[in-house]
Order: structure tokens, then C-alpha cells, then sequence
């Protein structure tokens, strides 16, 4: 199948993680393009989706909801989407409120699910106001991703594919 792999990132975290998503479901023998938000513009020829955003005060990157937004008319239902956020890093933000985007994108492209990963937080890479903010938050440095879960959520999602191609295709809830 030829899957498309977005993710909006500003610092590279959530960025390595759509590549892992990409690598994992090539593994699979998918051909697979990772491309940034911003640079997609049709989705034709697709046969399944996986969008992702960083989350930055709660939201997802404004690239990842107009996407959401700009594909929402052209996604077919039997065109299967995933979504994730790359977000928690200790106590940093509120990590329910990252899902308040990601479910509004839900409902729009009608996703099969959306998955929560934690991130990457180095203060050296962040500007004067991201510091500011990660310091009020008491955010733990480091890089939080979890590979392991990582690939196996990309696996699930090879597995789910293999199953709609053998014609086990089950029909997309209406409440997304
Ligand atoms: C200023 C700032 C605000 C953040 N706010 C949140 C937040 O509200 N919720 C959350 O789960 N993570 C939050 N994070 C953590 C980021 O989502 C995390 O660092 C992520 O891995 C960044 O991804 P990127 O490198 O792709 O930009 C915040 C990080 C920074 C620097």
C-alpha cells in the first residue's frame, strides 16, 4: 500500500518518531512517504494515513490542524487514518490537553485512533520564551520516547492494513 506519514515538529522529536512510523510500516513492504505538514497538498492515491503533531500548550502545531482541516473533503471512508502527539515530557503542559486538537482532527478525518507519545524536552535547544514556560511547568530534560511503543503502535497498524487487504475491512465508527 502507499501510505502518507505527516508530522508537524519544531525541534525534531516528533519529527524522528514519524520516521520510525515510516520505517516500521516499509518493514511491512508499504511504500511509504514522510512528508512535513505544510507540503501536502492532495492526498489522491493514498491508502492510508498517519498524521502527527508536537504539542506546544496544549495544542498540536497549527501545520498538523490545517491539514487535518485542508484533507478533511478528500479523505475517502475507506481510507484508513491514524494520528498521534508527541507531547508529556515529566510534568511538562497538559498532556489530556493535547488531545483536545487531536480529537477535533479525529472527528474530521474520521481516524481509527490516536496515540499519545512522550517527547523530548533539552533546554539548550529551546528560545528564551520556551524555557520560561518548560521552567513553570517543572518538566523533566531528556528524551522521553519510547521506541519500543513506537513500533509496535506503527505494527499494529501494518497488521490492521493486512487485515483490510485480506477484505476484513471493518467500517469506520461515526463517532470517529
Ligand atoms: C514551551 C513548551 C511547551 C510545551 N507544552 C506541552 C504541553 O502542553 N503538553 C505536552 O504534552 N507537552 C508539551 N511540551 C513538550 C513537547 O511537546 C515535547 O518537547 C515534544 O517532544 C516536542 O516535539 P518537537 O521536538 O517535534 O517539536 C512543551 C514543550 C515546550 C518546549
Amino acid at each position: 500500500m502507499h501510505i502518507l506519514v505527516s508530522a508537524a515538529s519544531r525541534h525534531g522529536a516528533t519529527a524522528a518518531i514519524a520516521d520510525t512510523v515510516a520505517e516500521t510500516l516499509r518493514r511491512f513492504g508499504h511504500r511509504v512517504d514522510v512528508r512535513q505538514p505544510e507540503w501536502v497538498g492532495s492526498i489522491t492515491g493514498y491508502d492510508a494515513i498517519v498524521l502527527g503533531s508536537a504539542v506546544y500548550a496544549g495544542r498540536w502545531r497549527a501545520a498538523a490542524r490545517l491539514m487535518a482541516r485542508r484533507i478533511q473533503k478528500e479523505v475517502a471512508p475507506d481510507v484508513p487514518v491514524w494520528l498521534f502527539s508527541s507531547g508529556p515530557v515529566g510534568n511538562a503542559g497538559e498532556a489530556d490537553g493535547a488531545c483536545t486538537d487531536a480529537e477535533v482532527a479525529c472527528k474530521r478525518i474520521h481516524a481509527r485512533g490516536h496515540r499519545v507519545f512522550p517527547g523530548v524536552l533539552w533546554r539548550s535547544q529551546l528560545s528564551m520564551v520556551e524555557r520560561a514556560v518548560v521552567s513553570v511547568a517543572r518538566a523533566e530534560e531528556g528524551d522521553h520516547r519510547d521506541w519500543p511503543a513506537i513500533e509496535l503502535w506503527a505494527t499494529d497498524i501494518a497488521n490492521e492494513l493486512a487485515v483490510r487487504a485480506a477484505g476484513g475491512a471493518t467500517p469506520v465508527a461515526a463517532d470517529g
